[in-house]
């Protein structure tokens, strides 16, 4: 347990939920979680499942209170709310704003507070969530170690990589989702697909996940394409039509949004 550290939340949607949930499950690592009221529905929700938070009256009063603030909202919106509030000198703050330039940001705080960026996924919720963190920061690593693991990155181009790599999300799903549409199609009932499908791909990522950290994801491949065989055939088919060339297009694209980064300057309406 991270004792006595007191976490504020300023923006409790569905991160913070994800984050407060992972934090405050058994064995609780937090005694006093502080969540901002916006969302209502949310604060209440998680005020009501756990004795250990409180719903602050407005942001202000939890950057005033709290040793570390996760900054949650909404790029949109960021500029206005950090304009909004005043930071103390040396304040942990944590923002998971995606794609935000760092610079950008701690201008905007104006105050020379600790801020590391972070990528938290959903799956921290269940304390399964790896989160790319930026710069390195033992008390924001130990945080997200809780909720999953971290990957701790030395500069802010291999945040930028990993924020192109954890775009792959719904594509990755989006593969079952193709490959489901096409075994169905043909005829085999949804419920057969899915049952045979999820857990195929359960296992290979559990199979990379488990491999040596020195054997190549290439070579993990070749471990399941039988020379001459149906795999290695649906492979290099898939590479042949374009799907490794769609794959690094769609990378790079995201990786130049990511560096443009994303804050605007007026709130939209
Ligand atoms: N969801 C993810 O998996 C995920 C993962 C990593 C990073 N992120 C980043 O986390 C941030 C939040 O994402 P999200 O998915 O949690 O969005 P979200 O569900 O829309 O949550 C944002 C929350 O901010 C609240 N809010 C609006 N104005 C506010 C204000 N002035 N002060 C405090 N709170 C205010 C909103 O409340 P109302 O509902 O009342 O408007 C909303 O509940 C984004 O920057 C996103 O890039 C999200």
């Amino acid at each position: 347990m991270m004792t006595g550290q007191k976490v504020g939340f300023i923006g409790t949607g569905a991160i913070t939920d994800a984050m407060v949930r992972g934090l405050l499950r058994e064995p609780a690592a937090l005694s006093h979680v502080i969540v901002s009221p916006r969302n209502a529905e949310i604060a209440a929700k998680l005020a009501m499942d756990f004795a250990s938070v409180t719903v602050a009256a407005d942001n202000q009063s939890i950057v005033k209170s709290c040793d570390t603030i996760v900054f949650a909202v909404r790029p949109q919106i960021a500029k206005d709310v950090v304009r909004s509030l005043s930071f103390r000198d040396g304040q942990a703050v944590i923002s998971v704003m995606a794609a935000t330039d760092r610079a950008t940001l701690l201008g905007l705080i104006g105050s020379d507070v600790r801020l590391t960026q972070a990528i938290p996924l959903p799956f921290v919720a269940e304390r399964r969530g790896i989160t790319a963190v930026y710069p390195r920061d033992r008390e924001t690593a130990a945080i997200f170690q809780v909720l999953g693991g971290v990957v701790q990155c030395d500069s802010g181009r291999e945040y930028e990589l990993l924020a192109a790599a954890s775009s792959l999300m719904a594509t990755y799903l989006s593969i079952m989702d193709g490959a489901s549409a096409w075994v169905t199609g043909k005829g085999l009932s949804r419920d057969k697909t899915r049952s045979y499908l999820a857990p195929l791909f359960f296992e290979l990522s559990r199979a990379a996940l488990e491999a040596p950290s020195g054997v190549p994801f290439a070579e993990l491949s070749r471990a399941f394409a039988t020379r001459g065989g149906l795999n290695e055939q649906v492979l290099s088919d898939f590479e042949q039509h374009g799907g490794a060339d769609a794959l690094k297009t769609a990378l790079d694209h995201v990786l130049a949004r990511i560096e443009k980064g994303f804050l605007p300057e007026r709130a939209k309406p």
